[in-house]
């Protein structure tokens, strides 16, 4: 039974530790790391969303979702600690909960990976389409939206800025540690100057009323708990740096760091630009002719922000480009254009992250049997899996040219909570069947710290609105009938070959004699 597949422990370790020359990443690196994965989207774009949604309550959210992504990343440090290898979530699940649940986690992510680079791919758009605007160019609304808005048709920048990234990432761009510290240090500016300019000039009756659509808004998505789960988005990345594990030094010491370093980072950013937005320009939200609730993206929602900006309004919740939006209201135009440019040049990068993020994981997923393994090849020259990042690619690209990026970011957090939540239940199954395996970095207080991780994930997956809901058991049954098609019969595990792929990209596969015996979760670890 695939529930009992389960890759050794062991012997991925062993392989794993044949890499220590290549450790290179240090504390401060991981933390840039997870910085720039981080930063993006969710503060730059969806903050806007977030106001519709929550109005200034929407300063929780971002400390709800800031929390629920702590205790999660505890657990994540635990698990990264002691397994460094590539393939996140999905090498954990293998290694702990057998093959079939590590397929489904697999196929969880590709909607946190693959949506989350469309919802950013859009969301830079917005930053394109509003500089150029302000250059004296207007691109026409049919070519900058897709068909939820009144006359658009595709988000063509978009579609445009996913097939660069991927031919960047096909022909072979990393993104080097270089590159990334300045994207990283322009960012981190435009956030800065964003408080600076906005904090100081905070004004009291802006944040009354402080919730307008209360916790729980009367529609699922709404209030300051909807909201959260949206704005959950914003911090989706920091698991980039347990995927960076095989490459830290000490692993055991500066993957928590960097994990949990660069969430607090972020959460300090956020709170006080979410503060400066609010008490600024205000955040209250739009509401229809009979005074009802909009959802953000959805028609009636853009048609009531459409005859706002005929009349010459244009509030926070309908901004494209929330944060340089701000700044030239209220005074500093020159500087909004200016946090434009910032997000024009950094969110690519975010895009790059999170596409070459599910390259790897398709990678490892083919290269275990679990898909074709054709899609695992590498291209003679530029020695990147080529075909599944194409194939990627285009995926993206065709997601971003049509839906609204508040709708691709809550189908990629189901996505991301689905993941998040099997972390947490590894970690605590790990605690039960190999309480001795060593653990260089072990979850404080385990049993409460996973436990709240499983409920915060639940607890935000129950608050997205319903059709991202609907995604993931949707998008679930679809990975169980490929998996029976496909993977339950092909898979090396099942096939008796166990092959780690730690070592070149193109290193021929490593056989390994089965594992002996019906396995039980922890098998010849245990
Ligand atoms: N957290 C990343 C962003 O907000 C995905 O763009």
């Amino acid at each position: 039974m695939s529930f009992a597949r389960i890759k050794p422990l062991d012997a991925i370790l062993a392989t794993a530790e044949k890499k220590s020359l290549t450790r290179t990443l240090g504390a401060v690196q991981l933390t840039l790391l997870g910085v720039g994965a981080i930063i993006g989207t969710g503060i730059f774009v969806l903050t806007s969303e977030a106001a519709q949604k929550a109005g200034p309550g929407m300063m929780w959210s971002f400390v709800i979702a800031a929390l629920v992504c702590a205790v999660a990343a505890l657990c994540y440090s635990e698990i990264a600690s002691m397994v460094p290898v590539s393939g996140s979530a999905y090498t954990y699940t293998y290694a702990v909960m057998g093959e079939l649940l590590a397929w489904m986690v697999g196929w969880a992510l590709i909607l946190e990976y693959a949506v989350a680079a469309s919802a950013v791919s859009v969301g830079w758009s917005g930053y394109f389409v509003g500089l150029l605007a302000n250059a004296g160019i207007e691109l026409p609304v049919a070519l900058t939206v897709g068909t939820y808005a009144p006359g658009g048709f595709i988000n063509l920048p978009a579609l445009v800025i996913a097939l660069l990234v991927t031919m960047l990432l096909m022909i072979g761009t990393t993104e080097s540690a270089r590159v990334n510290a300045i994207l990283v240090a322009i960012k981190v500016t435009a956030l800065s100057v964003f408080v600076v300019l906005t904090v100081p000039m905070l004004q009291g009756q802006n944040f009354d009323p402080m919730m307008p659509n209360g916790w729980f808004g009367s529609e699922r998505g709404f209030g300051a708990v909807g909201a959260a789960a949206s704005i959950f988005f914003a911090y989706v990345g920091f698991d980039a740096v347990s995927t960076a594990a095989e490459e830290t030094k000490n692993p055991q010491r500066n993957v928590p760091i960097g994990l949990i370093g660069s969430l607090g980072i972020c959460t300090v950013f956020y709170v006080l630009v979410a503060a400066g937005a609010i008490g600024t320009l205000g955040a209250q939200p739009i509401t229809g002719p009979a005074g009802e609730l909009l959802a953000p993206g959805s028609t009636p929602f853009a048609e009531r922000c459409q005859s706002l900006a005929a009349m010459g309004s244009e509030p926070l919740v309908c901004s494209k480009e929330a944060l340089a939006h701000v700044l030239r209201e209220i005074g500093h135009p020159a500087i909004g254009n200016l946090i434009g440019l910032a997000a024009f040049l950094a969110l690519p990068s975010v895009i790059l992250i999170m596409l070459f993020g599910q390259t790897r994981i398709f990678f490892v997923m083919a290269r275990d049997g679990l898909l074709p393994e054709k899609l695992a090849s590498i291209h003679p020259r530029w020695k990147t899996p080529h075909i599944v990042t194409m194939i990627t690619g285009v995926a993206v690209a065709f997601f971003a040219a049509f839906l609204p990026v508040g709708k691709l970011a809550d189908i990629s957090n189901s996505g991301t909570l689905f993941a998040f939540f099997m972390v947490a239940l590894a970690v605590m199954i790990l605690r039960r069947t190999q309480p001795d395996r060593p653990r260089p970095f072990r979850t404080p207080l385990v049993w409460v710290v996973a436990p709240l991780a499983i409920l915060g994930t639940l607890g935000l997956f129950w608050n997205l609105p319903f059709d991202a809901k609907l995604v993931l058991p949707v998008w679930g049954a679809i990975g169980l009938v490929v998996y029976f098609a496909y993977g339950f019969r092909m898979s090396h595990v099942a096939r008796g070959l166990v092959e780690i792929h730690e070592d070149d990209a193109d290193a021929p596969p490593m056989p390994v004699p089965p594992m002996p015996g019906a396995h039980t979760p922890g098998g010849k670890d245990a």
